[in-house]
């Protein structure tokens, strides 16, 4: 069984998404640890709520973000994850993170990549005007929002839309995609070759 932790920021409905995939058994593995940039994070609160281990390191105690994601590496290293998920988790990480788990960082990202990258993916799409957009589980390199693509879902732009309809939508195509992919992951279907992300049987 594949351990996963999942770093998040904010209201953390991936990972209540996840979660619930967990628990309900589409996704083959366990959450061994939420870990936040943010104490007051909802995303703490529900992993605290579904008892699953959360917790809360504070850039601030660290003196940079090299030594911050040292930390947080050690850390996953005690709870023997394979997998890490990073669910609207909002830092770049260093290149010795990356190192320390190749091809085993995925991100969700709400836009069609690369389209839109970096921050407000949702705002950059409805002020460029493209008709449809949607979400992007990607494997995490060293660039900003540019590693393997894993799974894409599109979501329509609609004539009514602001940044909240429209990040609604998004979200709820995430919440469908992100325990697909993390499934994948865990029953280990997943192959890179080059920049191309394939599912095999
Ligand atoms: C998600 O929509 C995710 O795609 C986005 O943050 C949101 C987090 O929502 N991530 C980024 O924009 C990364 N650049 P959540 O806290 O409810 O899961």
């Amino acid at each position: 069984m594949k351990r996963i932790a999942v770093l998040a920021s904010g209201r953390g409905t991936n990972l209540e998404a996840i979660l619930e995939a967990v628990e309900s058994g589409h996704i083959a593995g366990e959450v061994a640890v939420a870990i936040s940039d943010q104490e007051k994070a909802l995303a703490l609160q529900r992993a605290e709520n579904r008892g699953v281990k959360a917790l809360f390191m504070n850039p601030k105690d660290y003196g940079g973000r090299e030594q911050y994601d040292r930390a947080i590496v050690e850390q996953l290293k005690e709870d023997q994850v394979d997998l890490v998920v990073l669910a609207g988790f909002m830092r770049l990480l260093t290149a010795y993170f990356i190192q320390a788990y190749p091809l085993a960082i995925m991100n969700i990202h709400p836009s069609l990549l690369p389209a839109f990258p970096g921050l407000d993916g949702v705002e950059q799409a409805l002020n460029y005007g493209v008709k449809i957009t949607g979400c992007t589980v990607h494997f995490v390199d060293e660039g900003l929002d540019t590693g393997p693509v894993i799974l894409q879902e599109a979501v329509p732009i609609i004539q009514e839309d602001t940044v909240e309809t429209l990040h609604q939508r998004i979200h709820a195509s995430e919440h469908r995609l992100y325990p697909t992919a993390i499934d994948l992951f865990c029953k280990e279907k997943l192959k890179v070759e080059g920049r191309r992300c394939m599912i095999i049987d």
